[in-house]
């Protein structure tokens, strides 16, 4: 059986690779290596700089993955901040930005950098709107405030499979599950 390995300190992002890459015949390892996240406006060039440092220290394969939320009328904040953002001002803080706020149009991105003979990254996105308020005890970050398109719940209010349905983070990991059959990109 192929060991991955996916480089997250996040458990609830491994809940979720291990529930969306279930079907594949593979072994799925959670290990936290730590990488610098550099300063850069673009996810793809954040995850690739990541894939690069761990295939040094790395041998097996394995993937890492990158993630922001990008809300319209904060033009695209906080974007590739949002780990500090959500560190910082939190859900709170986000739901106080947009009070009285009629455009509550908001997308996550999730990139997924995968190495194995050399690197290879995937895309996922997930159109949605900001709630009014926080609603549900499920998920991680910004889950109790982000209702996807053509639904009604919040992603805090999905179990892991709903959410991987519609998820940024399982649309690119669906994309890397077909690459690992596959091998076509
Ligand atoms: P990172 O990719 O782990 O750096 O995540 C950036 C920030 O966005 C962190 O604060 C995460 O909690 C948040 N985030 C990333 N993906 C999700 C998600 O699927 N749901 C809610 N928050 C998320």
């Amino acid at each position: 059986m192929d060991k991955y390995y996916f480089i997250t300190g996040n458990k609830g992002k491994f809940k979720e690779a291990k529930d969306k890459l279930e079907y594949l015949n593979i072994e799925l390892i959670q290990t936290k290596m730590e990488y610098p996240e550099i300063q850069a406006s673009d996810l793809k060039e954040i995850a690739l700089f990541g894939i690069n440092f761990c295939s040094e220290r790395l041998k097996s394969p394995f993937f890492l993955e990158d993630s922001g939320l990008f809300i319209e009328e904060l033009n695209s904040f906080p974007g590739p901040y949002s780990r500090y953002v959500q560190d910082t001002i939190g859900n709170d803080g986000i739901l106080k930005l947009l009070s009285n706020v009629k455009n509550r149009s908001a997308y996550f991105k999730s990139v997924v950098g995968l190495y194995k003979d050399g690197p290879h990254l995937f895309e996922g996105i997930s159109r949605g709107t900001i709630a009014n308020e926080m609603s549900g005890q499920e998920g991680f970050g910004y889950d109790p405030i982000f209702i996807p398109e053509e639904n009604s719940r919040t992603f805090g209010e999905m179990t892991t499979k709903e959410k991987n349905a519609f998820s940024h983070r399982g649309k690119a990991l669906e994309i890397m599950a077909k690459y690992l059959e596959n091998g076509v990109e």
